[in-house]
């Protein structure tokens, strides 16, 4: 294995996500759609302009920055923080390379009425953007293997500080009980939180920690929805034996909640603000 890093944090990190991306395709039965995220993009937009915040995210960015100041948003999906946190900074750029994501995130831009938000459709191992006064990266690091150079660029492209937010336990834990029970072995982990910390110690980066509001995903709109994200999560093709065993303990498993169904042991996560200043 070509090693991209060197420390050990950012070595073992790298390990776990090519063992992680390795087992996907040894149980793969569907061929990787060109666009991971766009099935689920819709997820990543904030609620209607004039609807309350889900948590206390955009509140907590927002105090890191003054209406004078810039914000450069990494992996910005559906723009979810990039929209309304775009109304406390003079300027959001928004990088974000899945082509489903920006779709969401131009159309509900435009749906808020921002003005002062510019998209870069690109990786950030590729973009080319001017330094920004804050930088956010919520959500993404976890399946970067390059992540020593990936953070370091993070640094580099502020002029104050960065804000990276991670959940305490990686977001796909909820499919980790249907993975072992489809697929007949343990699912492994992505890098989060604890590697995160003992990465930027590292690196030699003094951060703090901000623990955010409980949060969790929206959840399936109906039994379909439910059946079709489990079958992209889990690699399985529609019409397969797995497939058939997914949707018995989906039947068992899901649970009507406000505004749809959720799996029985989804539960909500804590992320954290983790900021430097540069
Ligand atoms: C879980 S979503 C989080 C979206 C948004 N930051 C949020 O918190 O709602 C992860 C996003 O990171 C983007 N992403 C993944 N790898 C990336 C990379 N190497 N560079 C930039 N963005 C990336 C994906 O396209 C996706 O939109």
């Amino acid at each position: 294995m070509t090693e991209l890093n060197t420390t050990q944090s950012g070595i073992a990190w790298q390990k776990t996500v090519v063992s992680e991306h390795a087992q996907s395709d040894s149980v793969r039965e569907e061929l990787t759609p060109d666009d991971f995220w766009r099935p689920v993009a819709h997820k990543f937009v904030p609620p209607k302009k004039g609807e309350s915040a889900p948590d206390d995210t955009v509140q907590m960015l927002a105090e890191l920055i003054t209406p004078e100041e810039t914000v450069l948003d990494v992996g910005a999906g559906g723009g979810r923080i990039a929209i309304p946190l775009a109304e406390y900074s003079s300027h959001i750029t928004a990088v974000e390379p899945s082509e489903g994501m920006r779709e969401q995130l131009v159309g509900t831009a435009e749906a808020w009425e921002v003005q002062n938000l510019s998209v870069v459709a690109s990786t950030w191992e590729e973009a080319q953007v001017e330094p920004h006064d804050l930088v956010v990266c919520a959500h993404v690091v976890y399946t970067v293997t390059a992540i020593e150079s990936f953070i370091r660029k993070l640094s580099l492209s502020a002029r104050k500080s960065v804000a990276l937010i991670s959940f305490a336990r990686p977001a796909t834990a909820i499919y980790l009980p249907l993975w072992s029970r489809v697929h007949g072995e343990k699912r492994i982990e992505l890098p989060t939180l604890p590697q995160i910390e003992s990465l930027l110690s590292e690196m030699g980066i003094e951060y703090r920690e901000t623990l955010l509001e409980a949060w969790i995903s929206c959840p399936f709109k109906n039994r379909e929805q439910a059946f079709i994200e489990c079958q992209a999560r889990l690699f399985v093709s529609p019409d397969s034996e797995k497939s058939k065993v997914l949707n018995d303990l989906l039947g068992e498993s899901l649970i009507e909640v406000e505004g749809g169904f959720r799996l029985k042991w989804a539960e909500p996560d804590r992320p954290r603000i983790i900021s430097w200043d540069v």
